[in-house]
């Protein structure tokens, strides 16, 4: 399990997407679980409560392990913006890589690119403190990067492409170490 964590609009969707690219073109097996999206697959909704914050990231954090478990390299970018919370994946995942995408606050806000600073007071960043990770597997530096990929590729011992990503082809595990 591959964790993007950051502020709102610091890049984890657009890293975790470019990591899923490489891994598509070398056949490795693997699934991103976007934040956003699986909050809107849930029913009920959940809410911004701390309570309903701490049961969706739990909730979150077992849906991937559930996946990495079956072999999947379950790339899961969402800000869990409290330490205990990817703690919590951590424990849970067969294994575990913390990627801390550090983009500065100043330029996530000038991002912005859900329109959510400025309205939202209850946004990690805004009215929520974000705790950054003391020590992330990996630090992304200003948001996504071709060097945070292959970076990446390298913790997940991931070799070159073998070919160009396709749909339906045989694909391969990660076979865990
Ligand atoms: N290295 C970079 N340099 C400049 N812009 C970047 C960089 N990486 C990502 N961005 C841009 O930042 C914006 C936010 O990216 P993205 O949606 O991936 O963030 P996010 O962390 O997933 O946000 P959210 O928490 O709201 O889902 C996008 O417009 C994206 O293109
Ligand atoms: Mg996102």
């Amino acid at each position: 399990m591959v964790w993007f964590t950051g502020l709102p609009s610091s890049g984890k969707s657009t890293l975790a997407g470019w990591v899923a690219e490489a891994l598509e073109a070398r056949g490795v097996a693997h699934v991103v679980l976007d934040g956003d999206e699986v909050r809107a697959a849930l029913v009920p909704t959940p809410g911004y409560s701390p309570l309903a914050r701490t049961q969706f990231y739990l909730t979150l954090a077992r849906l991937a392990a559930l996946l990495a478990g079956q072999g999947l390299v379950v790339l899961v970018a969402a800000t869990a913006h409290r330490r205990a919370f990817r703690a919590a994946a951590r424990r849970l995942a067969p294994r575990f890589l913390e990627v801390f995408v550090d983009t500065r606050p100043d330029e996530c806000r000038a991002r912005n690119s859900k329109g959510l600073y400025g309205q939202a007071a209850r946004l990690p960043g805004a009215g929520v403190r974000y705790e950054p990770p003391l020590e992330p597997d990996l630090r992304a530096v200003g948001g996504a990067t071709r060097a945070a990929v292959a970076e990446c590729l390298r913790l997940l011992r991931v070799g070159r492409a073998r070919r160009a990503p396709s749909t339906g082809a045989r694909r391969r595990p990660l076979v865990e170490r």
